[in-house]
């Protein structure tokens, strides 16, 4: 079968592929470009572990045509520290005891993340409401929202860069 090539920019660096026609972004990802920080958990657009950010938005890389986005941006989770500093969401959660399995976690970052890019004062419900597509079986996601809401109050803050929060 024909490959088609694709190129995109993943966390800031020029990646390019070769994928096979109805490949979707999460194969070309994790095989292609060896990201495996989205997950693979359903494969029907349910549990939300595949969530990545296309051009700033969220969309779930399993439903995602690889073809669609050449040319375009994306994120994941593994972009998110900057060397030995996590990402303030990173340290929330772990503060917050926000992850047990972890399965769920590099998807609820990266819906977090957008949350918090698009609205950095997010009430309690935003974050229930951007977590919505996202599944966690161990949680009770209470952990969860209470850390991204403890990002939130980080995020905006002078000197954090709205992006990395020095490990302590
Ligand atoms: S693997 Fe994509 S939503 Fe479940
Ligand atoms: S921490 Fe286990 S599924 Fe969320």
């Amino acid at each position: 079968m024909a490959k088609t090539p694709v190129q995109f920019r993943l966390n800031g660096s020029d990646k390019a592929v070769f994928v096979d026609g109805g490949e979707n972004l999460l194969n070309a990802l994790r095989h292609g470009v060896g990201d495996t920080s989205p997950k693979y958990g359903c494969g029907q657009g349910t549990c939300g572990v595949c969530t990545v950010l296309v051009d700033g938005e969220p969309q779930l890389a399993c439903l995602t045509l690889a073809e669609t986005c050449n040319g375009r941006s994306i994120e994941t989770a593994i972009g998110l520290s900057d060397g030995p500093n996590l990402h303030p969401l990173q340290m929330a959660f772990m503060e917050h005891f926000a992850a047990q399995c972890g399965f769920c976690t590099s998807g609820m970052l990266m819906a977090a993340k957008a949350l918090l890019d698009r609205n950095p004062a997010p009430t309690r419900a935003d974050v229930a409401e951007a977590i919505s597509g996202n599944i966690c079986r161990c949680t009770g996601y209470e952990p969860i929202i209470n850390a991204i809401l403890d990002a939130a109050s980080w995020y905006g803050a002078p000197g954090s860069g709205g992006q990395s929060r020095a490990r302590v």
